[in-house]
C-alpha cells in the first residue's frame, strides 16, 4: 500500500501554482460527448478521475489525444455507443453524468451506479427525476442505471434541493432538446457556470448559470472546434490557503479566482489570518495559532464541504472551542478519527463535532477516508511534530494534481513510498 512520511512541524513559505477545478473538469469530459466534432480542453488537472473520465469516453468511441500534460483534444464525431463500462463507472462519483451525456447524444443510456468517497447516502432522485420530466424513462436495477427517450422536450424542473450533480445532469440531457428547460433552486458553483460556458463555448445556449434558475434553450447540434480553458480549482486553492493558517506560514497563491473563495477568507480573517487579494493571486499568512470559529457548510456561496476537513485541522489547533456543523454530507466527520489519533480533541455527534482546540499535534499513522480528509491529513501531518505515516493515497490522487510536489515546493518534507501489497 503506497503512503506518504511526512515529517512535521515547519511553516509553509513560498507560491504555488493551482489547477484546473476536478468537479468541472469530470463534467466538461462527458459534456464533449455532446459535440459532434472536436473540441480542445486546456487546463485540464491531471488526476486519475479525469484519466478515467478520458479511457470511458475511448471507450465510447471518442477519439481523444494528450497534447501536453494538461490539455487534450476530444473528438465525438463518431460516437454511437451508449453503453459504459461498469467497472469503470463504478470508480468515481461523477460518472452520473454520462448519464444527462449520453441520453441527449444516443437518447439510450447504460451505466454502473456511480461510485466514489463514502461520504453517507448519495442518492441521485433528483438527476431522475429531471430527466423523467424531460420525457424519458429511467431504469434502476442491477447496480445499473439504464435511461432512453424517443425525444426529449424541455419543460420546468424544481429541484427539491439545491444539487451540484442534479443542476449539471440536468443541464447536459437538455443542452439538444426540444425546447426550453428551467432548472428552478439549482446549484450556484463555480463549476456550474464553468460546465455552462463551456457548452455555450460549443455552441448551446445556457442562460443563468450562477444563478439558482438556469434557462436552456434547446440547440440542433454543438459544433465544437474550439478551445476551452477549464477554470482554477477553488477547493485546492482554499486547501493552500487553510495550510498557510494552520502552519503559521506565509504562501502566495497563482492562478485562482479569488471572489470563489469570499467565504474561506472571512473565516481566515476571523481566526486571525491575513488575506490580500491582488489578480490572480491570493497571499495568505499568519503570525500566530489559529482563533477558534464556528462553521456551517452549505451550498455555494455558503462555505464548502469539500474545504470541511481541511480547516477542522487548523481549527483542532486554535486557540478555543470551535464547533462545525456539517449540512451536505452524513459521513463527512470520519477523518476527525484521525486527527484524534494526532493529538486533536475532537467530539463528533451526527452532522456535528465539537472541536476544543490543543496547542500542537503529534505525528501519527492514519488513513485518508475520502478525497478531502486525505488533503486534511497532509496538513495535519505538515503541522503535526514529529513523523506522520498517510495512507490510502488513491483518494488523493482522485482530485489533486501533484500534491506532494507543490507542498515540497512550500518547504514540506513530504515523500511518496511505494509500497508492495
Ligand atoms: N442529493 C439528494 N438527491 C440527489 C442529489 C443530491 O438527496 O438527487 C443530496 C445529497 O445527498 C447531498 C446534497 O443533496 O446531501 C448535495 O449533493 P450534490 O448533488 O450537490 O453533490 P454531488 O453532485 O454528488 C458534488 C461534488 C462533491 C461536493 C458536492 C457538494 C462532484 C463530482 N462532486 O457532489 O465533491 O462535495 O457536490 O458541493 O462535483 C469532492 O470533490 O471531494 C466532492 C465530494
Amino acid at each position: 500500500m503506497n503512503k506518504y512520511i511526512i515529517n512535521g512541524g515547519k511553516p509553509l513559505y513560498g507560491e504555488i501554482e493551482i489547477s484546473g477545478a476536478k468537479n468541472a473538469a469530470v463534467a466538461i469530459l462527458p459534456a464533449a460527448l455532446l459535440i459532434n466534432g472536436k473540441c480542445t480542453i486546456e487546463n485540464l488537472p491531471n488526476i486519475s478521475d479525469v484519466k478515467i473520465s478520458c479511457d470511458i469516453l475511448s471507450k465510447l468511441g471518442a477519439k481523444i489525444e494528450w497534447i501536453n500534460n494538461n490539455t487534450i483534444t476530444i473528438d465525438s464525431s463518431s460516437v454511437t455507443e451508449f453503453k459504459a463500462p461498469v467497472d469503470m463507472t463504478s470508480k468515481f462519483r461523477a460518472s452520473y453524468y454520462l448519464i444527462g451525456a449520453l441520453l441527449s447524444r444516443c437518447k439510450n443510456v447504460e451505466v454502473g451506479l456511480p461510485g466514489g468517497c463514502n461520504l453517507g447516502a448519495r442518492p441521485i432522485d433528483q438527476h431522475i427525476k429531471g430527466f423523467e420530466a424531460l420525457g424519458a424513462t429511467v431504469n434502476v436495477s442491477n447496480g445499473k442505471i439504464q435511461a432512453s427517450a424517443k425525444n426529449l422536450q424541455g419543460t420546468s424542473i424544481y429541484l427539491d434541493m439545491v444539487s451540484v450533480g442534479a443542476t449539471i445532469n440536468i443541464m447536459l440531457a437538455s443542452v439538444l432538446a426540444n425546447g426550453t428547460t428551467t432548472i428552478d433552486n439549482a446549484a450556484k458553483e463555480p463549476h456550474i457556470v464553468d460546465v455552462a460556458n463551456f457548452l455555450n463555448t460549443m455552441g448551446a445556449d445556457i442562460r443563468g448559470a450562477g444563478t439558482d434558475v438556469i434557462k436552456i434553450n434547446g440547440v440542433k447540434e454543438l459544433k465544437g472546434n474550439t478551445s476551452y480553458s477549464i477554470v482554477p480549482d477553488q477547493i485546492e486553492a482554499g486547501t493552500f490557503m487553510l495550510a498557510a493558517i494552520a502552519s503559521k506560514g506565509d504562501i502566495i497563491i497563482k492562478n485562482c479566482i479569488s471572489e470563489h473563495l469570499d467565504c474561506l477568507t472571512a473565516k481566515i480573517i476571523e481566526m486571525g489570518g491575513h488575506v490580500e487579494e491582488d489578480g490572480d493571486q491570493i497571499h495568505v499568512w499568519a503570525d500566530s495559532r489559529p482563533n477558534k470559529a464556528n462553521i456551517k457548510t452549505l451550498p455555494y456561496p455558503g462555505f464548502p464541504t469539500d474545504l470541511q476537513p481541511q480547516i477542522g485541522v487548523a481549527l483542532s489547533i486554535a486557540n478555543g472551542t470551535s464547533i462545525i456543523n456539517e449540512s451536505i454530507w452524513e459521513s463527512r466527520f470520519q477523518y476527525t478519527n484521525e486527527l484524534n489519533k494526532m493529538g486533536a480533541k475532537i467530539s463528533p455527534q451526527g452532522k456535528t463535532a465539537i472541536f476544543e482546540g490543543v496547542e500542537k499535534l503529534s505525528g501519527a499513522p492514519v488513513y485518508a477516508t475520502d478525497l478531502r480528509a486525505g488533503a486534511a491529513l497532509i496538513i495535519a501531518g505538515i503541522i503535526a511534530e514529529g513523523t506522520t505515516e498517510l495512507y490510502n493515497l488513491s483518494h488523493i490522487d482522485r482530485g489533486y494534481e501533484n500534491i506532494e510536489e507543490k507542498f515540497r515546493k512550500l518547504g514540506a518534507n513530504i515523500t511518496r513510498v511505494i509500497e508492495e501489497d
